[in-house]
């Protein structure tokens, strides 16, 4: 049986590529055979509706067949996985309520270690080769869940010129999580929405490959409209339009992800 490793997608900056990331890793894992269950964690349902249109989104999050429902119960997550139409690749949507998350663990026991304990169980049975999971641009109690369920940080940075705003508050952010989390690795950073005839995309690969003891990806993922409309079409840019550069480059990270989680 082989064993399950956890990788979660975090940044407290908005919009740096967390969701894009996270669906398009798993997507690209799953074409190499791998069975990939991801995790949506974020009230704005973006890696849901990367998979579902807006109905189908919604009535997961109606009918309490989602994260936040398990969570706020306390319930094992065995039973809120949905399959996606691919093959390999299961998801546990989110809802809108996600909102209230943090209220809602203030007055839980072990209240950082909910999700852990929750995907215990589909963990030990060793039925996915990786779990993924996506975060919302907060640093609180729920992200830090997140970060507690998980073997691997993978933080996707956006190449702009506010884009390495606040990245200290995230690595100090996941120190404090390692007191309680000592086996979390962060397993690098990646570049996305790059665009290499902008001054500033060189400015932050230098910035972040200078970095003391973070790895800086080889792959980083260029600005491609492709990303919007496979997203707009509720599909991983792979499966919206296979020969895309955005698609190869997924491709690529996914094998950096996998090759490093495995060391
Ligand atoms: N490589 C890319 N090329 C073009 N657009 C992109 C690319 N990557 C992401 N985007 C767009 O940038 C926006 C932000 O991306 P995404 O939602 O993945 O970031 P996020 O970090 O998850 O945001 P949030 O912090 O709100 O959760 C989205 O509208 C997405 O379509
Ligand atoms: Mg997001």
């Amino acid at each position: 049986m082989s064993q399950t490793k956890v990788i979660c997608f975090a940044n407290n900056k908005g919009g740096s590529g967390k969701s894009t990331t996270c669906c398009n890793v798993g997507y690209s894992m799953a074409t190499e055979g791998k069975r990939v269950l991801l995790i949506d964690g974020d009230m704005q349902m973006n890696l849901t509706l990367s998979f579902f249109d807006d109905e189908t989104s919604l009535t997961f999050a109606k009918e309490g067949q989602n994260l936040y429902t398990a969570i706020r119960k306390q319930k094992d997550l065995t039973a809120f996985v949905q399959h996606t139409e691919y093959e390999g690749l299961d998801i546990i949507p989110s809802s809108t309520l996600m909102s209230g998350i943090e209220y809602d663990l203030f007055t839980m026991w072990q209240r950082e270690q909910v999700l852990r304990n929750g995907l215990k169980a589909i963990r030990e049975s060793g039925v996915y080769d990786y779990i993924l999971i996506d975060s919302p641009p907060t640093l609180g109690c729920w992200v830090m869940n997140i970060m507690c369920a998980s073997d691997y940080l993978v933080i996707p940075v956006e190449a702009s010129p506010w884009g390495l705003f606040g990245i200290a508050n995230m690595f100090e952010f996941y120190e404090q999580v390692q007191r309680i989390a000592p086996d979390l690795k962060l397993l690098g950073i990646a570049v996305t929405k790059a665009n290499e005839r902008k001054n500033y995309f060189k400015q932050t690969m230098e910035t972040l490959g200078s970095l003391e003891n973070v790895r800086l990806f080889d792959t980083y993922i260029r600005t491609d409209s492709t990303i919007e409309w496979s997203q707009d079409n509720s599909k991983p840019v792979m499966a919206y339009k296979k020969s895309s550069r955005a698609a190869q480059e997924y491709l690529a990270l996914a094998k950096e992800v996998m090759e490093y989680a495995h060391r």
